[in-house]
């Protein structure tokens, strides 16, 4: 199977499964504990149906949206996400490029394998830092002045990373960043010669915004659990959270927000925008899904602030749920990840028109031109 046979979610998984050594694909596709919320990101969407209506005259369909500032062409962004050069040689160069190609948002993080200063060169349009709070605070600095100097438009601040999340598919593989040559690891590496020549011939493995100010995750193979644990400050607090968004001084987000109180907060302090996110299920199992949160949250704060909503969509009427329950824009990580390291740049580009097209057509499908004609009224929970 080829990239051309990749229709939706599940086809790019495979191909990912295929393509890269165990311990990688294990990272991007395990999530905390029993995994239990990871799985309901998905079908929490399956416990609400779409009620459409006819006849609107659906010859064209207007998807843009505007959020926290920015002009999207479609209602769904690439979330930012770490280590992406470890999954393909292209990395953020290549989602960079596709998210540009569709006019829409993508993340970098500060764990990212390529600089803010090369992805600013080669994807122009709206961008997001994701930032983790860490306890050097010099090097806090450097990354907000880093992002800025490099115009990234949107600043998210990751607040459900405060210890590392219980993923034991990478304690059973060893998983490390950078790769810790184990004989389990060599193996898989030896069973993947494609991607392990890319990752032996190309540019050397590192995550350039942390180089220089931490040894870790550069030179010193850690898990990424390990790395929350002891690189980042677990007395981060409201504060903190609010003298950044004031020292950004921009469009800013708190990513990781779950409870309509800490909504509510988030517009205190001053955010545009918040991500209802349990960090794909990777932090916290048990954890409630973001969809199943949506309607709380945007009820709380929704005329105030730009909800996104973020986990578990893999389909175009999962975007068009959440836009009704209330949410602006939808954005993912593993969405666009397995296309990442199935295609690179054209995996990526793959992922996204197929949500294009899913989404222009339910949109047609549901008697819809635009989506400001979404509603909760569009919706039945069963
Ligand atoms: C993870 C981080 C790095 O979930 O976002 O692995």
């Amino acid at each position: 199977m080829g990239l051309n046979a990749c229709h939706n979610f599940r086809d790019f998984r495979d191909l990912a499964k295929r393509r890269l050594p165990g311990p990688i694909f294990h990272y991007i596709d395990g999530a905390a504990d029993d995994e239990i919320t990871y799985r309901r990101n998905t079908t929490a969407f399956d416990d609400v149906d779409l009620v459409p209506n006819v006849l609107g005259g659906v010859a064209e369909v207007d998807m843009s949206v505007e959020l926290m500032g920015q002009n999207l062409d479609m209602p769904i962004y690439c979330a930012p996400t770490a280590l992406q050069r470890l999954f393909h040689h292209e990395g953020e160069r290549a989602v960079g490029k596709a998210a540009t190609k569709y006019g829409t948002m993508f993340g970098v993080s500060s764990l990212a394998t390529v600089t803010v200063e090369e992805i600013e060169k080669l994807a122009p349009g709206p961008k997001m830092f994701q930032f983790y709070f860490h306890k050097d605070r010099g090097l806090n600095d450097a990354l907000l002045e880093r992002a800025r100097a490099a115009n990234f438009q949107v600043m998210a601040l990751t607040v459900d990373t405060i210890t590392g999340g219980n993923r034991e598919r990478d304690l059973r593989t060893g998983f490390t960043s950078p790769p810790k040559l184990t004989p389990g690891v060599l193996l898989s590496f030896a069973l993947h010669p494609m991607w392990t020549w890319n990752f032996l011939t190309k540019e050397k493995f590192d995550m350039p915004h942390l180089s220089g100010h931490i040894s870790a995750g550069t030179n010193l193979a850690v898990s990424v659990g390990e790395y929350f644990s002891t690189m980042l400050d677990q007395n981060m607090n409201w504060k903190d959270a609010e003298e950044l968004c004031r020292k950004w001084d921009g469009q800013f987000a708190l990513k990781g927000i779950m409870s309509p109180d800490d909504a509510k907060r988030a517009v205190d302090i001053g955010c545009t925008g918040i991500m209802v996110s349990n960090h794909g299920g990777r932090q916290l199992d048990g954890a409630r899904a973001p969809f199943d949160q949506l309607a709380e949250i945007c009820d709380a704060v929704g005329d105030r602030i730009d909800v996104i909503c973020e986990g578990g969509i893999r389909r175009g009427t999962h975007v068009l749920k959440a836009l009704s329950v209330g949410a602006k824009a939808c954005s993912g990580g593993r969405l666009y990840l397995y296309a990442l390291a199935a295609a690179g740049q054209a995996g990526v580009e793959r992922a996204l028109g197929n949500m294009r097209l899913e989404i222009e057509r339910d949109m047609k499908l549901m008697g819809i031109n635009g989506l400001d004609q979404l509603s909760q009224d569009n919706l039945r929970w069963r």
